[in-house]
């Protein structure tokens, strides 16, 4: 599949200066920043406006739940997480509120929320890097999370630092161009054609 490292069309300035980082500056960030991260996840669109995420979040000057949340991520994310200023727990309600039964969009929207929480640290000279990379039931047990939440990703927030001061793998992986598929590769002006049978 065909990729490409530049801006193929003319895009939004947030989205194109997005980018996820792994230096961060020391400086903390302002609760008021802070808590325009997560005003912008309650604008979200959600499926039948459920909003189903849920948020756990620590700055540095909270050592106790930083080191707490900072302890549940995997060893590779660690050596550049170390630095965040804040780490923030995504979650997802599995059941709607106020109907019973699952709500198998809760995830998509918890991905929604997470993308507009990205764009608005942008706006805020902020950049965030989600992670997958984590100990699943070593958060659950540390957090105390009930059984009714699906962990999305975890997410370290913070000012740009200097890439020259990561590890040398992880500075070669944060200087590298950044690629994408050609959108020839991925969006159809029509259906799938035909498949073969068998
Ligand atoms: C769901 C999800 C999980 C991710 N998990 C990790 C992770 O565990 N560690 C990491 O360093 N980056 C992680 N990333 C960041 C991706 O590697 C990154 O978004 C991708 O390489 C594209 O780079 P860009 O975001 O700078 O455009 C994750 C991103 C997403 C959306």
């Amino acid at each position: 599949m065909e990729k490409s490292d530049q801006f193929e069309h003319p895009i939004n300035d947030l989205i194109r200066n997005r980018k996820s980082t792994r230096s961060f500056s020391e400086q903390p960030i302002e609760p008021e920043r802070i808590a325009s991260l997560f005003e912008a996840t309650r604008w979200a669109p959600s499926s039948t406006n459920e909003q189903p995420w849920v948020f756990i979040y620590a700055t540095r000057d909270q050592p106790e739940l930083w080191n707490q949340l900072f302890s549940c991520l995997n060893e590779g994310n660690q050596i550049w997480a170390k630095d965040a200023p804040l780490l923030i727990l995504s979650l997802a309600r599995k059941n709607f509120s106020r109907f019973s039964g699952t709500n198998s969009y809760a995830m998509y929207d918890l991905g929604g929320a997470n993308s507009f929480l990205s764009l608005q640290a942008v706006e805020l000279g902020l950049q965030v890097r989600q992670m997958a990379g984590f100990h699943k039931q070593r958060t659950i047990d540390l957090l105390n999370i009930p059984d009714q939440y699906e962990i999305g990703v975890f997410i370290a927030v913070g000012y740009p630092g200097d890439p020259q001061s990561l590890p040398e793998k992880l500075k070669h992986r944060e200087l590298a161009p950044r690629e994408r598929f050609l959108q020839q590769e991925f969006v159809m002006n029509g259906p799938f054609p035909p498949q073969p049978e068998g």
